[in-house]
């Protein structure tokens, strides 16, 4: 069966009235398409939590920062729609540029302060301003119940929950585990630009992260420098140079110097890889 795609605000809204007078509840997949099995489990996921699902796919010019080309981001609507077709989504939302920045990004943008300036903020300047001011947009035109956001992506989705709490949005925001290949690489659309040489180098980031979590475990407390030397010794066995590995609270994305059993810690990577800048992360205690 094929999905019905919206190209228009006009469109998206029809059927989003339709839903609301019959008192059906609407959870939405953000996603910028390539879709993959991580954004597939996103769409199951959404599916769990209310009774329509919609898929939206554009890719933000707003999110893009000087320096990143993004005619070079992978586009394939035709297979993306093939792959939700298979999956419980009810209706793609695929707008054109000019229908959610008719005038030209950039008049009102949402800053999630604080959050937004570390790690990948601060590597990538704006980024999170678009991510942000995006997702408000998408909220505001699908209003959904529940939204589905991914765990890989750790600092926008702490951006992402900040945003809901300090602008009252009504909307539940459900995070999911990240999926992997069988090597441990996380699945990303950016995963494209790489050779076969270079995922397997890549599948050093996990091997990485887990062996921190590893020296981590079984101590009720411990200093964090050595587990970021554990990262960079394994990631240097690939010729990897990281650039960032940190561990942060994951609420709020500030440093940790301690990993305490009692304290949720997360330990976050960038790192690129051949062409592609690849993240992950791992909890370091539940
Ligand atoms: P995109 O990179 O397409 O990711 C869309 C969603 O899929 C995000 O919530 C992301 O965290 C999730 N995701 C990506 N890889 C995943 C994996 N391996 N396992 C689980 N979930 C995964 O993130 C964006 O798009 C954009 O910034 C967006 C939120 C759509 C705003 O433009």
């Amino acid at each position: 069966m094929s999905i019905p795609v919206f190209s228009t605000i006009a469109e998206l809204a029809d059927w989003r009235a339709g839903l609301a007078q019959a008192g059906s509840s609407l959870a939405l997949v953000p996603t910028m398409g390539a879709l993959h099995a991580g954004h597939l489990a996103l769409v199951a996921e959404a599916s769990r939590n209310a009774s329509a699902v919609v898929v939206s796919i554009f890719v933000n010019p707003l999110q893009f920062v000087p320096g990143e080309d993004i005619a070079r981001y992978p586009r394939d609507l035709a297979g993306d729609l093939a792959k939700l077709a298979e999956t419980a989504a009810d209706a793609v939302f695929a707008p054109v540029p000019e229908e959610i920045y008719p005038d030209g990004p950039g008049s009102t943008l949402v800053r999630v302060a604080g959050i937004s300036d570390v790690l990948c903020g601060r590597a990538r300047p704006g980024h999170f301003e678009g991510v942000a001011t995006v997702v408000a947009k998408l909220f505001n035109l699908t209003r959904p119940d529940v939204a589905v956001f991914g765990q890989k992506d750790a600092q926008q989705l702490a951006v992402i929950r900040r945003l809901v709490k300090d602008l009252n949005f009504p909307v539940r925001i459900v995070g999911i585990p990240t999926v992997r290949e069988a090597s441990g690489l996380a699945l990303s659309s950016r995963n494209r630009y790489l050779s076969p040489a270079e995922k397997a180098r890549a599948a050093a980031i996990y091997r990485a992260l887990t062996a921190a979590r590893a020296l981590a475990q079984g101590q009720p407390a411990m200093p964090v420098p050595p587990l970021v030397d554990l990262v960079q010794t394994v990631l240097s066995e690939q010729a990897i140079d990281p650039e960032y590995v940190a561990v942060v609270d994951p609420g709020d994305f500030t440093p940790l110097a301690m990993v305490r059993r009692d304290q949720p810690a997360l330990l976050a990577v960038a790192a690129r890889v051949g062409s592609a800048r690849l993240i992950d992360n791992i909890a370091l205690n539940p």
